[in-house]
């Protein structure tokens, strides 16, 4: 409504009628422009997952659970609550670090640069059973089939620190 009084306000010279046109093209085009918006949601909703859609297997997470003990713990803490030297791999501050990135970065981080004391080790086998076991820990729910060990497969997949059904 601002809108419409600040052409309309412009002076004589400039027949209202035309800034009434104007206006109602503005609101289709508008409209027309909520719509695509609302169409490409809907499209990269359904196009990809994220980490509540039961992602990983539970033995997966098991498998992962083990590598965890053997190759991480000593670092970040047996409840992966880290120190001041190792950050925590759970808790809410873990998950929200990485809301909105893709677990293939999470997979990425952990596959290229984990055990910190002996980076480039892991197998990608291990790595993703690794992220499988941080996910259940995490209580991201688990499904059928397992994280898949291929970075573009992973990267299609997205961290959200929320559970769907809270969000309005
Ligand atoms: C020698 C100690 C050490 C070991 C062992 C170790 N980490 Fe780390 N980790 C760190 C440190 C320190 C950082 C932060 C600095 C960095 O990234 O190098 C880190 C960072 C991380 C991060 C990123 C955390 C974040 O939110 O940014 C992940 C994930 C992770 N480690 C997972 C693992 C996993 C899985 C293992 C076992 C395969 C492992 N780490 C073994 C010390 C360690």
């Amino acid at each position: 409504m601002a809108r419409f009084r600040f052409q309309t306000g412009r002076g004589p010279k400039r027949h209202p009628s035309i800034s009434v046109i104007r206006l109602a093209s503005m609101q289709t085009r508008r409209k027309a422009g909520a719509i695509l918006i609302l169409a490409f949601g809907l499209v990269a909703q359904t196009a990809s997952r994220s980490t509540w859609d039961g992602v990983y297997t539970a033995a997966q997470a098991n498998r992962g659970k083990d590598l965890y003990a053997r190759q991480c713990l000593d670092c970040h803490g047996d409840d992966l609550e880290g120190d001041p030297e190792n950050p925590a791999l759970a808790t809410s501050s873990f998950v929200y670090k990485w809301n909105g990135l893709t677990v293939g970065d999470l997979f990425e981080r952990v596959h290229r640069d984990m055990p910190q004391n002996n980076r480039g080790t892991l197998t990608r086998q291990k790595a993703a059973d690794l992220v499988a076991f941080l996910l259940s820990f995490n209580r991201f729910p688990a499904g059928e089939r397992e994280l898949p060990a291929e970075l573009e497969a992973l990267r299609r997949i997205r961290i959200d620190a929320t559970p769907p059904e809270r969000k309005k």
